[in-house]
């Protein structure tokens, strides 16, 4: 056989029968499943002063209602409110990027003043001082513990999770549930 021809055959060999399986990662499945499971549906208790008529909170919960996240919100956020957020338990070292901090983009569900473009998959919240909690239909118990998880008043909700899941601070729940209540 001609020489330059055998050693590359050799040569390819080696390269194939070399242990890659070091490089390979092999991901423990039930741990990533497990991961991705949502926690059981929590039953919260409301914080004394949650429901504030604060402007600059009920500003904050807005923003949080009709924005999908820091990247793409058109307008400055309020006050006491980032764009970005370093995620929980995570390092950064100077230079790295910091993402956007998520927010509520409950619009995509429920239409409520001033809303643009909103889906109809959840009830329309308009008007939800009058309708809900001065008829006594809701209270601010219920607000509560429907947007930090609503999986307790309907475990079939196709709503998403937000203080079970961390997505949301219990402060930040409540600045939400400020705005759904406050008169508009
Ligand atoms: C994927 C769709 C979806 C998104 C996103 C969503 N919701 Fe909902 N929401 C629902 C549905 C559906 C219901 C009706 C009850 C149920 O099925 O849980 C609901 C019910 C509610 C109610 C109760 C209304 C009442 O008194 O009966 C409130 C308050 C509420 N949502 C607030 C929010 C807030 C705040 C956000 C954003 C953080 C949000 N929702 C995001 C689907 C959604």
């Amino acid at each position: 056989m001609n020489k330059i021809v055998f050693m590359s055959l050799l040569a390819g060999v080696s390269l194939f029968s070399a242990n890659y399986s070091s490089v390979i990662s092999s991901p423990n499945a039930s741990k990533l499943i497990q991961k991705d499971l949502l926690a059981p549906a929590t039953k919260y208790t409301m914080p004394a002063g949650c429901i504030t008529k604060d402007p600059n909170a009920i500003a904050r919960g807005a923003f949080i209602f009709h924005n999908l996240n820091g990247k793409k919100a058109k307008k400055k956020p309020p006050k006491g409110l980032s764009r970005k957020q370093m995620k929980p338990g995570v390092t950064y070292h100077q230079g790295d990027k910091i993402p956007a901090k998520q927010y509520g983009n409950c619009i995509a569900c429920h239409n409520i003043e001033g809303a643009h473009g909103a889906g109809n998959i959840g009830p329309d919240l308009s008007n939800y001082k009058k309708t809900y909690i001065d008829s006594g239909a809701r209270n601010y118990q219920f607000v509560f513990q429907k947007i930090a998880d609503p999986r307790i008043d309907n475990p079939k909700t196709n709503m998403t999770v937000n203080l079970t899941t961390k997505l949301f601070t219990t402060k930040e729940i409540c600045e939400i549930a400020s705005y759904i209540v406050s008169p508009k």
